[in-house]
Formats: structure tokens, sequence, C-alpha cells
């Protein structure tokens, strides 16, 4: 067994005058980051949605499973016509979920137990409950009210045709016609979401300064971070040039549908965004203790995802290449190189991430014969996954991914190998259900109450039997009180390795060895093994057993090993850690 080659490549100057000046010593560098989808992680009132209380009385599982940092999805007053990514106000609490002292009481404990807390903020677009777009409406076209949002006049003879034919992610026209004040037929808004999220003018320094006092606001509170939703989506292509394709919430290769084409549609990824990010940066740098921003940007290649984290921009992105790339070792090993070398570019850690609220949950991913990918939801009577298989693959996925040098992301429930639920047609709320037509299933798979005892009603998630999307019986099968000190359970072993890359320092490891096992190419066979601070890892993506070193200490495997005389062998579809026998610990 020999280290072939190691990523990542050289640095920039940049980037080592960065390190240079102590920024390794940033928690989020390493951070294993726990996403809360508040809706659906504990219910404290038994009214089936879930809030801030039960959020709070929940926080000790986290600590024992071993996160260092929650991110909560939008908890602020909405409409919820998205789920809360269509935010009302956005310094206050939405009585579902709770009162703002409520928040202030999570922030409390979840520092008292050493967890760091991120929150959303939701900048591209309000809800049209929000009190602007409110008074965008009252007032006439030309107003400064509308001037926070995109009003543009119609074409046609009338001004009856949309300004241009933009399509809106969740389905239809991305224009909306509004009803002028004296009841005639006027002016149009942009809504690149659904028609409840107008999206803001961030041309508009009133909007600039408005989201810097927001950011405060919460700052102030003591949160450590912000997860910036759409981020590369704020700023428009001057004078909103035509795009009629479908609009995606990706760029690039990543979406497909633009082929090798480098240039973004004029929606997405345009330079202006980037001011706004150095004008945040310096907003959370007056504040003491490592506050941090992460980009959920569907950009693509990796280089103009590095962009959002250069050293004055934000921190973190998702990366997305990661979570849609095939569960396949070349495919993996090239996303992991490029990432890092990207990354170390710019001085920023790569993230991973394999399952978040607007995605199909891994588990159920990799148990669909075409596994992996990024398919639109699942309905009863689609092609459905392989549990058991599926269960398989998640969890080496998970091992390859927890391993991995940086801060990784971790949505509640995979740690328990739940599967997407089946949601029923008629229960369906993602409002890209509606607006596509029923052509696309949407997200409410992956929001199904997270199951906590199998005895309880609605599995622990609350005191009622209340849960605003059902809940399938296999949620019972695996709530936490089933998986807790099982050995071997999903659980269990999502909690070894977190305690491990912790002990470890895997997080933080410099850089990665792909190694050799018995003079096989790195990834012959479908095999991706490398050395990390104090582990070597392999991971059997391949469809013939491994053998692994003699000698070595397996000190955790995503299933069962086999053995052939004295060898151990590494079933295919299965990771494991292991030490030794040359590791210099
Ligand atoms: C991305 C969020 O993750 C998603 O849930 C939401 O629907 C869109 N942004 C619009 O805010």
């Amino acid at each position: 067994m020999t280290t072939t080659d190691a990523a990542p490549a050289p640095e920039t100057d940049d980037a080592q005058q960065v390190h240079a000046a102590g920024g390794r010593g940033e928690w989020w560098r390493s951070a294993v980051i726990y996403q809360v989808y508040p809706r659906s992680f504990a219910d404290g009132d038994g009214d089936g949605m879930g809030d801030l209380p039960g959020i709070t009385a929940r926080l000790p599982h986290l600590v024992e499973l071993g996160v260092d940092a929650l991110w909560l999805s939008p908890f602020y007053t909405s409409p919820q016509l998205d789920a809360g990514y269509d935010v009302a106000d956005y310094r206050d609490v939405d009585p579902r979920f709770g009162v703002l002292a409520d928040a202030d009481a999570l922030l409390a404990r979840a520092h008292e137990l050493g967890l760091r807390v991120v929150v959303d903020l939701v900048p591209n677009h309000t809800s049209w409950e929000h009190a602007w777009f409110r008074a965008a409406l009252a007032a006439a076209p030309g107003s400064p009210e509308r001037a926070r949002y995109l009003f543009r006049d119609g074409r046609g003879e009338h001004g009856e045709l949309p300004p241009t034919s933009w399509r809106a992610v969740f389905g239809g026209p991305a224009w909306e016609r509004v009803t002028e004040p004296d009841g005639t037929p006027g002016q149009w808004y942009l809504h690149l979401f659904d028609v409840s999220q107008p999206d803001l003018d961030w041309t508009n320094p009133e909007v600039v300064e408005e989201f810097r006092d927001v950011l405060r606001f919460w700052l102030d509170r003591g949160v450590d971070g912000f997860r910036v939703d759409v981020a590369h989506g704020l700023v428009k292509a001057d004078g909103l040039p035509e795009w009629d394709a479908e609009t995606e919430m990706i760029t690039g290769t990543l979406a497909g549908q633009h082929g090798e084409s480098r240039t973004p549609p004029p929606m997405w990824d345009q330079e202006g965004v980037h001011e706004v990010y150095r004008a945040w940066r310096a907003v959370l740098e007056e504040y003491d203790g490592d506050r941090m921003l992460v980009a959920e940007a569907w950009v693509d290649p990796v280089e103009r995802l590095a962009r959002y984290v250069r050293p004055d921009e934000m921190h973190q992105a998702f990366n997305f290449g990661y979570l849609v790339s095939p569960l396949e070792a070349a495919a993996l090993k090239a996303q992991v190189e490029e990432t890092s070398r990207a990354m170390a570019a710019v001085g920023a850690p790569p993230t991973w991430v394999l399952s978040n609220h607007d995605v199909v949950r891994h588990t159920t991913r990799f148990g669909l014969s075409a596994a992996g990918g990024n398919p639109d939801g699942l309905a009863a009577d689609d092609d459905q996954p392989d549990p058991a298989v599926g269960l398989q693959r998640a969890r080496a996925a998970t091992l390859l991914m927890l391993a991995l040098p940086g801060s990784a992301y971790v949505y509640q429930g995979e740690e328990l190998g739940l599967p997407d639920a089946v949601v029923p047609d008629d229960a369906r709320q993602d409002p890209t259900w509606e607006r596509s037509r029923h052509q696309v299933n949407g997200r409410d798979g992956c929001r199904v109450p997270v199951p906590w005892e199998a005895g309880s009603p609605s599995y622990g998630f609350g005191p009622t039997d209340a849960s605003w999307l059902p809940q399938p019986a296999v949620y019972g099968e695996l709530a936490l009180d089933r998986q807790r000190d099982v050995p071997g359970s999903t659980f269990e072993m999502y909690r070894a390795a977190l305690r491990l890359r912790r002990d470890l320092a895997l997080g933080s490891s410099p850089d990665l060895g792909w190694t050799e096992l018995d003079g096989a190419a790195p990834v012959a066979g479908g095999v991706l093994a490398f050395r990390t601070s104090g582990a070597l890892v392999v991971a059997n993506l391949g469809e013939a057993p491994v053998r692994l070193p003699d000698g070595a200490e397996v000190l955790l495997v995503s299933g069962e090993l086999e053995h052939e005389g004295e060898s151990r062998l590494l079933p295919p579809m299965t990771t494991a850690w292991l030490r030794g026998p040359a590791d210099p610990s």
C-alpha cells in the first residue's frame, strides 16, 4: 500500500496569507452542522407542527449525537406558503413556532450545551405578506415602495403580456400581474419561486441597508452564523434580458440543460452578488466569536462556487456537486479533488452534504435502480427504492463523507437512516406540486416529522397524534429509541463516527492522501482509499469484496465484514475506517 498523490493542490498566495493570519482556528472549518427543519423536528405543543420549544427540549440529542452546531431552517413570521422560505417579518418568530423569547431560549440552551447556532436568512425574496410588499401593492407604479421589488410594465398593447418569458423555479411564469389600487390591471412583479415570494431589487440601497440591519438583529441575539438562501440569485442581469428556458436553481453543467455553456442565465450567479456578501462579511466582523456565512448557491463549475467564499466574502458554501454525484468511486474522487482544490485556492474549507430539506433523502436516492442524482420527489406509482440496499449504500456514503477534511452537513433524521416517505398526493404541501400542475412531486417526502419513540403518539414527534405530514409505519421501526445503544444501528454508527472524527481531528486533516490497496489503483474496482489524520479510509463502492490490509485495526465499519481464512474482506457498498498498520499514530 503506497500513497500515490495528495489533494488539495498548493494554495494561492491569498489563501496562504489568510492561514498565516490565524484563519485555521475558526470552528466552522471542520464543523459538523446538523440541519433542523423546525416544522418537523419536535412539536412541543401537540398541534402537529414542530416548534422552537420542541427543538430546545430535544437539543441534548444533538449533543449525544456529537455534532458541533445546528442550522435552523426559517422560523420567522410567514404565511408558510413555501414552508417558511416566504418571510413576512425577518425580526420575529411565527406564532406556529413560538415567540421571540423562545428563539432566545433556544440560543441560550444551545450555547450552554456547547452547540453553535446558524439561522437561515432569505434575502432573495420576501413573502407577499411582508409590510414592504403590501405597501408596494398600495402604491403607484414608479413609487419608492415599488422600487424595493422588481415591478415592470407588461409587454403588448395593454401591458397584458409579462415583461419577459422567465419561468419560476416552482413552475409557471416568473411574473405575476397586479391589480392597481384603482382596480385596473396593472404592472407585473418578478417571483423566481412561488407567486407569494416577490423578488427584492438588490440594486436598491434601502434593500441593502435593511438586510445589514436584519443581520445585526440576529447577531445581537447571539446567533453564530447564517445560511444564505438562494445566494446566487439576489442580483439579476442588467435590464432583465430575455430568457425562455426552464428555470432551475442550478447553473452550468449541474443543471444539464445548459450543456457545457459557462454563461449563467440572467437570474443566477451575477457579479453583483459578491458585493452584497463583502458588505455582510464586514458586518459579521464587527462581532466577536467567529460568526459565519454559508452560501446556498447552486452554481457550477466549482470554481464559480469558490468565488462566494473568497477571503472577504462568505465562509462556506454547500457542495451540491457532491450531493448529486452518483455513488461511484471515480465520480466521488473527482468531486473531492476538484472541490478541495477550488476551495483551497481561496482559503475556504470544503463542505460535504448528502441530504437536506429540498432533496430526496440519500437513503432513498441510493436505493433506486438509478442510484444517486437528484430526482423530483417520489410518488406511490414511481419506481420504488430497495430500502435495504438504500440503507447500506447510505451508510457507506456517510462514513465516506464524515471522514473527509472540511465541514459536513447532516440533515435531521439521516442519523436514523430515515428514507423519504411517500406522501399521498392529497397531503402534499410543497408549492411546486400545484405550480407544476402536479407534474413535479415536490419535496414533502424528506420533510416528514422525525420519529423519536416507537410507542408514542406521532412516534414522539409531539405529545399528540398530530403530524402535519403523515408518518409512514417504517418511521416507527426506525425511531431513535429503537436504535439507541443497539450495536450496529445507524444512530450508533453516526455517533461512533462523530466521536472518532473529533478524536482523530478528521475534519481538520490538512490533506488527504489517496492510497492503493494491494497494488491496485486508487479507484480500481470501485474502491476509494485514502489516508487522513490518524485513519485509513476504505470505501468499497464496487461490486467485489476487497481485502483489508493485515494488521490494520478496524475503527468503524458501515456494514459487516466478511472473512476468508485470516483475511478480512470489506463487502461491496461498505466503508471502513482503519488504523495502521503503517499509521504514524
Ligand atoms: C431554497 C430553499 O432551501 C428552499 O426550500 C426554498 O423553497 C427556496 N430556496 C426558495 O426560498
